[in-house]
């Protein structure tokens, strides 16, 4: 199916703010995690049916630190420790993709910190 956006300055940020002093970021920003653990963004994400489906998370990573988070699905992790690598800048954007399972409808997607480090920036996730 064609890609469906959800921005990360859209979703809810638990310990983060929305920024865009960093070029590349689609929609008006990304969210600069706070360096803490448990910082988080949350996707409210729609599915048209049940089953698996491909997440595609954007993020920038300035820092030569792993800046790992576990991606949680309706409340159960699905991706402990998903490792979001440095990047080279905060201005150069990569993309993270994982295969999950959704209900169909809605599903909540959360991405949190688990370093003291905080998230990387995120910029937006993307469903297919
Ligand atoms: C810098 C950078 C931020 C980033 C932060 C971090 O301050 O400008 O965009 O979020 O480092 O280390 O998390």
């Amino acid at each position: 199916p064609e890609p469906v956006v959800y921005e990360a300055e859209d979703a809810t940020i638990t310990n983060g703010v929305v920024e865009s002093n960093h070029v590349g970021f689609t929609g008006r920003g990304f969210v600069n995690y706070d360096n803490v653990v448990g910082s988080a963004v949350e996707w409210t994400v729609n599915a048209t049916t049940a089953g698996p489906a491909t997440v595609e998370l954007r993020y920038a990573n300035g820092t030569t630190a792993n800046r790992a988070m576990d991606v949680s699905v309706n409340g159960t992790v699905v991706s402990p420790g998903l490792a979001f690598a440095g990047t080279g800048a905060w201005t150069t954007w990569q993309t993270r993709t994982i295969t999950v399972n959704l209900v169909a409808g809605s599903n909540k997607i959360k991405a949190v910190a688990t370093t003291a480090n905080g998230g990387p920036n995120v910029d937006k996730l993307a469903t297919s």
